[in-house]
């Protein structure tokens, strides 16, 4: 098997997808709810835990938002740009409320959180705000808001996780699933507003957890991604038992599930990932060999305004240890430029720590100051936009050429290949990923082959 073309892997934090139901509705609703999810992957878990809350109260899930009786906007406040994007949607959907005025709207997510009856003042077609710990309350909201009574509920909790609830899985490719294994984050970075809209870490009963993953894989399932916002910091006791299940132990169980399960995670902290994990990663062929390790800056003096707790020195001998115990591991990041105080001296270490990590891929961000954060109290806000912007696409440039060496390594190379369903350009090509969470597209000729199958694939063409 042959590949065709090498595809660059999508945004990590992605816009406004709405639901597309699975199947076309036999079963005729009396009510419908649209939901439109933003941010990152624990919001798009959200969003298919709130779908299960209303499935129960007869909500049926609709893709078309001019039909829907409940419009709901899952969203992200990371940046200000995640947040004014939210802001154009409900202008948008203004119009749709003018033109059926019982439709309800109902914000959820980070922005529900932070902003909490703001919102209501502000985006006047706003009836529900509600936070990511308070979906239970959603169906008595409704009612409230059916009502003409809008409502607020953004209570953090120390305690939820949603353990019980099945999530419907929605935009489903029925090969790949979200697994989330724990909430909020007790991390305090200092740019970070996750702490503020999350709350407090708690790591969800990993019984649960299992049993989701069980069921996935008898369903068809072949890969699930573990998430969290800090996965090396998991930590569950259960009442029956006073020892504690780690991350690795939790890694090791839901690999064991079946080889044929492959296992990700995402995301690693560089200060918490420990060799235990790294050991299971090498010990388990099924899981696969990408660590997402987000190292935001390689100035030891701006990590430490960052409250990443790590430095330079300590991030470059994490790297070296994944090399060392999980040989042909890909690692990806995420990096911020123009954090306050920044110099040029600071994005050139930046620059030189992600060749030394050679970086499969990262997520750039430039700089957002988010209200109430460490950083907004303490720090200046003081590169000017111009520069931040310009500083990025020097971090840009390096990865791209980083990208485009890591590909040329591979080529020559045969990867093990988890089909996910056809290519998005044409449905004679087959589209998969590579353990190291490279997107392949290869040609379907000649080979009995479905979505769910591995397959072997030999890298032979490159394209950046
Ligand atoms: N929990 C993950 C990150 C979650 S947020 C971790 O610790 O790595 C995803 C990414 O958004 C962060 O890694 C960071 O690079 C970026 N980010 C967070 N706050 C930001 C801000 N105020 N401005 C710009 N980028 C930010
Ligand atoms: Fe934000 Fe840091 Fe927590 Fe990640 S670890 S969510 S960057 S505070
Ligand atoms: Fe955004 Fe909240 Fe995730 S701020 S990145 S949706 S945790």
């Amino acid at each position: 098997m042959e590949e065709l073309l090498l595809k660059k892997k999508h945004d990590e934090h992605r816009q406004g997808e709405a639901y597309a139901p699975l199947q076309s509705n036999v079963i005729k609703y009396s009510r419908y709810f649209y939901i439109e999810s933003y941010g990152c992957a624990m919001n798009f878990g959200d969003s298919e835990i709130v779908a299960s809350i209303l499935a129960a109260e007869g909500f049926g899930a609709t893709s078309r938002v001019e039909e829907a009786d409940l419009i709901l906007v899952n969203t992200c406040s990371i940046r200000e740009k995640a947040e004014q994007t939210v802001r154009k949607r409900l202008t948008e959907f203004r119009k749709l409320k003018v033109a059926k005025p019982a439709t309800l709207v109902g914000i959820l997510g980070c922005m529900a959180e932070r902003l909490k009856s703001k919102l209501l003042e502000e985006e006047k077609l706003v009836d529900i705000v509600i936070g990511p710990d308070a979906y239970r309350s959603l169906p008595g909201l409704i009612v409230e808001a059916e009502g003409g009574q809008k409502g607020v509920n953004v209570l953090l909790s120390r305690d939820e996780t949603y353990a019980d609830i099945s999530p419907v899985r929605l935009n489903s490719n029925g090969i790949t699933a979200f697994v989330s294994i724990m909430r909020g984050c007790n991390n305090m970075c200092s740019f970070c507003v996750v702490p503020f809209t999350r709350g407090r870490e708690r790591s969800r009963d990993a019984k649960s957890i299992v049993q989701e993953c069980l069921i996935l894989f008898a369903t068809g399932y072949k890969e699930v991604t573990l998430l969290g916002q800090n996965v090396d910091s998991y930590h569950y006791v259960s009442n029956a038992s006073t020892t504690p299940v780690s991350f690795a132990n939790l890694l090791e169980t839901v690999a064991m599930i079946s080889p044929h399960l492959r296992v990700r995670f995402s995301t690693s902290h560089p200060k918490d990932i420990t060799d235990d994990v790294l050991h299971t990663m090498a010990k388990y062929e099924n899981i696969c060999k990408h660590i997402h390790l987000p190292v935001q800056s390689g100035s030891s003096r701006l990590l430490q305004m960052m409250n990443r707790n790590y430095s330079r020195e300590w991030y470059m001998a994490k790297v070296d240890r994944i090399r060392e115990i999980v040989p042909g591991c890909s690692i990806t990041s995420d990096i911020i430029t123009g954090f306050c105080s920044e110099t040029e001296e600071d994005n050139e270490a930046t620059i030189s720590l992600m060749r030394y990590g050679k970086f499969d891929m990262s997520y750039m961000y430039f700089y957002s100051e988010r209200p109430g954060t460490l950083a907004h109290r303490r720090y200046e806000d003081d590169i000017p936009e111009v520069i931040k912007k310009r500083r990025l696409a020097e971090v840009v440039e390096t990865q791209n050429r980083l990208s485009r060496e890591s590909n040329k390594k591979d080529i020559g190379q045969t990867f093990k290949v988890l089909i996910e369903g056809d290519s998005k350009k044409t449905i004679k090509d087959w589209r998969g990923r590579s353990s190291q969470n490279k997107v392949l597209v290869f040609s379907k000729e000649g080979y009995d082959l479905k979505a769910g199958d591995y397959v072997n694939v030999d890298r032979k063409n490159i394209i950046t």
